[in-house]
């Protein structure tokens, strides 16, 4: 399996066009950049999915040699998407992929509603390309083209802001994508809590891309004056992790979905996590 990081920013991206605060002045003078969380992975070379569709989705796929389209004029080696929730972040590059001959998009059924109902970006997708629309249901193997299975597991009930509605299960999910050789790679990058059944998600993987979007559970009041807290917003910060993620020693585990307030944004390392960055692959 390869897999290759997209972006590895929060909504908004590191700089984040309107903001002057200190992470983002710094990126500008040090030429930092991270485009929206996502990832793409395949299990043959051939067939990729994207997990995950941000708003940057058309400059991560003009950045990745792998995913350049050929050899006929309108191949592509992209074959879908499988979201992880209905976030603008993660679903409004959707509408990027409407050049597409055909496109699968997975996700589980409170995703997927949210996406029909609230913002209708499914149905409006099916107007410009070939649609597959796929449920994932958490527990449930869904294979992909290329030789790949993928599971979810849901992780949390955080509602976009945009839906309307009471928050529901399945609103959020890990993945675990598995190739025929058993190789697994788990994406979790909005994880509001570690339970023991992510640990089990976890358990075994060769690789994992987790939630960095922040350094400490003070970060957001401390940076950027916001009120609701890092466990609020659906996100574990890094510092209440590090303990968890020692149990996982043989899984190479990378921090993605970096805010413009974390210091890691700007790089290094977090004990044995490593800090994703745009355009890093791994080959498991
Ligand atoms: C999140 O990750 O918490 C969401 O993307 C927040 C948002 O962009 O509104
Ligand atoms: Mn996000
Ligand atoms: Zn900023």
């Amino acid at each position: 399996m390869r897999v290759r990081i997209l972006g590895s920013a929060a909504g908004g991206g590191v700089p984040q066009w309107n903001c002057a605060c200190a992470g983002c002045r710094t990126a500008r003078a040090t030429g930092v950049h991270r485009t929206q969380d996502g990832v793409a992975v395949t299990g043959d070379g051939s067939a990729w999915y994207l997990l995950n569709a941000s708003p940057d989705v058309r400059a991560q796929l003009l950045a990745a040699p792998e995913l350049a389209p050929g050899p006929g004029r309108r191949d592509t080696p992209v074959r879908g998407v499988v979201l992880t929730t209905a976030e603008l972040d993660h679903a409004a590059g959707l509408l990027m992929l409407r050049e597409a001959g055909a496109l699968t998009v997975c996700g589980t059924g409170a995703v997927l509603d949210t996406l029909r109902t609230d913002l209708p970006l499914l149905p409006a997708l099916a107007r410009y390309t070939s649609l597959r629309v796929r449920c994932l249901t958490p527990g449930e193997p869904l294979d992909l083209d290329g030789g790949l299975t993928v599971r979810a597991l849901a992780v949390g009930s955080k509602r976009p802001r945009y839906a309307r509605g009471e928050p529901a299960g399945e609103r959020v999910c890990a993945l675990r994508v598995s190739d025929a050789r058993g190789r697994a790679f788990v994406y979790a990058t909005c994880l509001p809590e570690w339970t023991e059944a992510f640990d089990a998600f976890l358990a075994g993987a060769d690789a994992a891309l987790l939630d960095g979007t922040f350094a400490t559970a003070d970060e957001p009041a401390r940076v950027a004056g916001l009120a609701r807290t890092p466990r609020e917003m659906g996100h574990l910060p890094i510092a209440g992790m590090l303990e968890a993620v020692r149990r996982h020693p043989g899984t190479r585990c990378l921090f993605g979905h970096l805010n413009n307030t974390n210091p890691y944004a700007h790089g290094g390392a977090v004990g044995p996590v490593e800090i994703a960055a745009d355009g890093l692959t791994l080959a498991l």
